[in-house]
Formats: structure tokens, C-alpha cells, sequence
């Protein structure tokens, strides 16, 4: 029996991919491809222009933490032309191979750069942005890192930021079986899905995360498909 009750400590393949750039490019592709049948990038970009409509002024600053391939900022900075409104977008990831495919993806997009760094390590205090976001980035982290991860942001962002991460049961994990079986190609993403699933979180572990991180005004909501988003305004 899998045990939901508690965060799984198992690695996923990419945290630590040892296969070609290619085979980086199937695994993110179908990441993607979950991320648009699930309507998992609309709830980010929801969350975001909600605290843009909230806080309005001329441009904005938005950094995208764990970015992989930049999907996510290519969706916003579509969204923001059609809006009219002013992005500038930075995707920050540590995996070279991912930004490579990031760049190449974005050559349509002027509004967005990527930098290599490791979230957890960098130091951003010469940074400011207007909000930062995360999307399915957070379930990488142990719990002793979390709270870091989330204070530094708060810190870096003026507006707000928006976490975007997996609810852990085990409905989720068996109907994610179901779906991966007609919608993933590469084992490794079918794989990472499941390990993912287990190291998401549950409410209750987000809300005693956020009574650690006062002065902000926490929002945490459940979104289909089994997702968390937690909006931290400042
Ligand atoms: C599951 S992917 C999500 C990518 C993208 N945000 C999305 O929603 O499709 C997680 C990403 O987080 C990145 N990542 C994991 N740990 C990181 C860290 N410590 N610093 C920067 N990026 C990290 C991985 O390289 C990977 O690209």
C-alpha cells in the first residue's frame, strides 16, 4: 500500500536526468501536454492577472521559478498581448538543457530571458520583480527547504506570488495511472508523474506553512485537477 499520509523523499528521474537533450525534450513535452488538458498552466496565469488587475500600473516584472521549458511564461506573455498589458518575464530553472530548449522555444517572444540558478542556493537580493510564480516546482523541495523557497520570494516580490503545485491522495495517483496510459509518451514523465503526486502536499500542510510567512495575506485554493494554488499578496 502507498502511503499518501506523508510527503514520499523519492527522487524524481528529473531531478537528475541522465538522457540526451532530445529525450529532455519528449519528457517535457508531454509535462506540457498534462499541463493543457488539465488546465494546469490557466490556473496559474488566473491567479497572476488577478493580482495584476489588483495592483494596476504600467508594466510588470514577473519571475518564473523552476521554469523548464518556459511554457508557462510563453503563455502569460500571450495572454498579456492580447490583454495590452506590459511583461517582462524571466524563466529561472538550473537544468542548462532545459533552458537551452527554453531559449529556442521563445525565439518569437522579446519579452522573455532565462538564467541557470538553483533557487535554493542563489542569492537574489539584487533582484526585485513584481510577482514571482511557481509551478509544479515546490514538490521538488524537502520540507526544510520549503519555507526558505517561499520567504525568499515574498521578499523578492512586490505584489505577490503564486505557487501552482500538486494535491497529494490517492485518487489523484491512480487516475494520473489511467491518464498517462493514453496521454504520456516517455516513461520517465510517467514515472515522475506518479513520484510527483507523492511528494505533493496536502491543504493542511500548505496552511501551517503560511502561518510561518506573517505580513502576507495568504489565499490557498483546491483547482482541478488536483492542484493547490496559493496566492501570497503583500
Ligand atoms: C516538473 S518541472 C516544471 C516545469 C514548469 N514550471 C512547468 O510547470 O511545466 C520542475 C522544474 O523545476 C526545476 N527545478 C527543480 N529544482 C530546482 C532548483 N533547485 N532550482 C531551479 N530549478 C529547479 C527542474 O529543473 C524542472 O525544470
Amino acid at each position: 500500500m502507498i502511503n499518501f499520509k506523508e510527503r514520499s523523499n523519492q527522487k524524481e528521474f528529473l531531478d537528475d536526468f541522465q538522457g540526451d537533450s532530445h529525450e529532455l525534450a519528449a519528457v517535457l513535452n508531454d509535462i506540457n501536454r498534462v499541463n493543457r488538458i488539465l488546465g494546469g498552466n490557466r490556473i496559474t496565469a488566473n491567479a497572476v492577472f488577478r493580482l495584476i488587475e489588483e495592483r494596476p500600473k504600467d508594466s510588470y516584472t514577473i519571475l518564473d521559478m523552476g521554469c523548464g521549458e518556459g511554457e508557462m511564461l510563453r503563455a502569460l506573455a500571450i495572454l498579456a498581448r492580447k490583454k495590452n498589458i506590459s511583461l517582462k518575464l524571466t524563466g529561472i530553472d538550473l537544468n542548462s538543457d532545459a533552458l537551452k530548449i527554453a531559449k529556442q522555444a521563445s525565439l518569437e517572444f522579446p519579452e522573455l530571458t532565462f538564467l541557470e540558478k538553483d533557487v535554493l542556493s542563489a542569492d537574489f537580493s539584487d533582484y526585485n520583480c513584481d510577482i514571482v510564480i511557481t509551478t509544479l516546482t515546490m514538490h521538488h523541495f524537502q520540507d526544510s527547504d520549503i519555507l526558505n523557497f517561499a520567504q525568499q520570494f515574498t521578499r523578492l516580490a512586490s505584489i505577490g506570488v503564486v505557487i501552482n503545485d500538486l494535491q497529494r491522495n490517492a485518487l489523484a495517483y491512480y487516475l494520473f495511472k489511467v491518464f498517462s496510459l493514453i496521454f504520456i509518451k516517455t516513461k520517465v514523465a510517467k514515472q515522475d508523474g506518479l513520484t510527483s503526486i507523492r511528494r505533493g502536499f496536502r491543504k493542511s500542510e500548505l496552511i501551517a506553512l503560511s502561518s510561518s510567512l506573517s505580513d502576507i495575506h495568504h489565499e490557498i485554493s483546491w483547482k482541478w485537477a488536483f492542484r493547490y494554488v496559493w496566492i501570497m499578496r503583500k
